[in-house]
């Protein structure tokens, strides 16, 4: 991080917490690292993020969202691999004993630090004699650190949970009820926004590392025999800077040479690659400082196939702000196999299909005699036995609730033809994961301008996300210019289209206010407002040029709505 850099966060970070975007958590008590709540300013701005999330995916693509529990049971990610695998590497200062994430530590030695074994670490310390940065104490033996909030669920109950590190698991586990939501075909998408938690082992960079953070998660359940998607040809013009794993050099292509170069792996992953782009660009990212970076085989989180990060370029260098992955059929195999529920798919051939199948028959002949009156019992279980359940030679079925073992004189394993309509698959996920706080953070980071000359600071974000879209000012509060100003700012102000009323200071002062939080538009009333040629008229002045213009005052609210849903530009009024 250069020194520009670091003022330039700095000063968005004190503008944030000056005009009520983000303020830093529990400062009454001294604050926590990795821990932010959010002001007026910026709740407003995240729930428009997540709106614009929503319009996209249940709007456009017609997906469905849910919300499930944040507190899951153990047995979740055990299946889930987040147990054994979701860990960071740290070390503690042997002196002072504060800890450090080890890969940091050694970062500008190795390009992938990420990718080294704890061994590995230790001799990197050795070798450039890195030390505790905060004293220069010796470091420790570096570790696997599990970033995952441990808890009990119910007073005095040795029922360990956990709080999720993803939204994604509450959606696999209830594959079965959306799989039937959904009439039991193939694709389909579901979202969930929601706290995920990861108890980061040393968050330095603000908004970017938080213990408690926001996504905004999609998971998409394809067939894996088909990663075409009915609605590529819409996407395949769309731009992309990319940055594949075979490489170091970013390449400019569009989403349909993409995928036709294998650059990108499938339509299915194109689509959200490009789509991903689209939502970010239409909230504000800077495409110009925007890339998709192609995860290393090494660098892939357990569950993924392939993974594609959403870059932006910030003050603290190119940060991931979305990871849009192909986890396979990683999560429902083992959901299916810890819970023991079947969460397949029955995928139905065009056309029947005459397949050679093995099935099990009994041999009524030696059955008779073994079993007596038993034996109709026996033949019908032998009849329920798959070819894999005979081991050995020996098969063993359950008749009464009781284990019976056959020996191989009492059943035949056969081939034979059979109409099949269709077999059972485990559908595949692709998932576009949203960090919404550090989506947050870009979309404030890019619509940040400061003139040093002037000391003015400007926010330009995006009219849709804007959290308020107008700022009414009667000139003096007097003289009924407040009274009118109130009633303009009544006959506009909904959730969605935010007014704000603002008396006090200058009106230079009360524009460098709005300007500061993002107000695309503001009006003004004034004197002619009220009497003469340009009575019943006021001035409205464009955030982004300072170009002001005159309208009537009844025709506020529809300008209003054309300038936000972008029928009207403010240089068409
Ligand atoms: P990083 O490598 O930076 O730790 P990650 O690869 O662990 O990130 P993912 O597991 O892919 O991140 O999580 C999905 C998204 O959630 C990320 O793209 C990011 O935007 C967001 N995210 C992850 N961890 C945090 C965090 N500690 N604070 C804020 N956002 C986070
Ligand atoms: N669900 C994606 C992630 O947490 O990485």
């Amino acid at each position: 991080m250069t020194a520009a850099d670091d003022k330039k966060s700095e000063e968005l970070m004190s503008l944030c917490k000056r005009r009520g975007f983000i303020w830093p958590s529990y400062e009454l008590y001294g604050g926590i690292a990795g821990m932010y709540d959010y002001g007026p300013l910026g709740f407003s701005l995240r729930n428009n993020i997540v709106e614009v999330w929503r319009d996209i995916y249940k709007g456009r693509e017609g997906f469905t969202e849910i919300d499930t529990e944040t507190v899951n049971p153990r047995e979740v990610f055990k299946a889930s691999g987040h147990l054994d695998k979701f860990a960071d590497k740290i070390t503690y200062c042997t002196k002072c004993g504060a800890p450090f994430r080890a890969d940091h530590l050694v970062k500008e030695f190795y390009s992938n630090p990420d990718t080294m074994s704890e061994k590995d670490l230790d001799q990197a310390f050795l070798d450039h004699n890195v030390v505790c940065p905060d004293c220069g104490g010796k470091l420790g033996p570096v570790e696997d650190f599990n970033l995952m909030f441990r808890t009990n669920i119910g007073p005095g109950s040795s029922r360990v949970g956990y709080l999720r590190p993803e939204t994604a698991q509450g959606i696999f586990v209830n594959f079965l009820n959306l799989y039937r939501y959904n009439r039991e075909k193939l694709p389909f998408g579901v979202l969930q926004t929601g706290r995920g938690y990861r108890n980061e082992i040393a968050p330095r960079q603000g908004m970017i590392r938080m213990r408690e953070f926001n996504m905004m998660e999609v998971e998409l359940f394809v067939d894996p025999e088909d990663k075409t998607w009915s609605r590529f040809d819409e996407m395949k013009d769309e731009k992309l800077t990319l940055l594949p794993n075979t490489g170091d050099e970013t390449v400019e292509m569009t989403v349909g040479e993409a995928v036709a170069k294998h650059v990108v792996a499938n339509e299915v992953l194109g689509y959200f690659v490009g789509t991903t782009k689209q939502f970010l660009v239409r909230l504000g990212v800077d495409p110009a400082r925007l890339r998709f970076r192609q995860h290393r085989k090494e660098e892939m989180a357990h569950y993924a196939k392939d993974c594609w990060d959403a870059e932006a370029l910030l003050s603290y260098g190119w940060t991931e702000i979305t990871g849009i992955a192909d986890r396979g059929c990683w999560d429902l195999t083992r959901h299916s196999e810890f819970s023991g529920a079947d969460l397949s798919h029955f995928k139905r051939f065009d056309t029947p299909r005459e397949e050679e199948v093995e099935k099990v028959k009994p041999n009524r002949k030696s059955l008779g005699p073994a079993f007596k009156g038993q034996s109709k019992a026996v033949a019908a279980a032998v009849e329920q036995a798959k070819p894999e359940d005979v081991k050995d030679g020996r098969l063993t079925v359950t008749v009464d609730g009781k284990p019976v073992e056959l020996g191989s004189e009492m059943f035949t394993v056969i081939k034979t033809k059979e109409k099949v309509n269709g077999e059972r698959i485990i559908p595949n996920v692709i998932e576009p994961s949203h960090g919404l706080d550090r989506i947050f953070y870009t979309v404030l980071e890019h619509a940040y301008s400061h003139d040093d000359a002037k000391d003015y600071t400007v926010l330009h974000l995006k009219p849709e996300v804007a959290p308020v879209k107008l700022g009414v000012f009667p000139l003096m509060e007097k003289d009924n210019l407040d009274v009118l100003a109130k009633q303009i700012c009544a006959s506009v102000h909904t959730a969605r289209a935010a007014a704000v009323y603002d008396g006090s200071g200058t009106i230079g002062k009360r524009y460098a206010r709005m300007d500061e939080a993002g107000t695309p538009w503001c009006i003004t009333v004034d004197y002619d407002s009220l009497s003469g040629p340009q009575k019943d008229t006021v001035t409205i002045r464009d955030r982004d040029t300072a170009a002001q213009k005159r309208i009537a005052v009844k025709d506020v609210p529809q300008i209003l709505d054309d300038l936000l849903t972008g029928r009207r530009q403010f240089t068409d009024l």
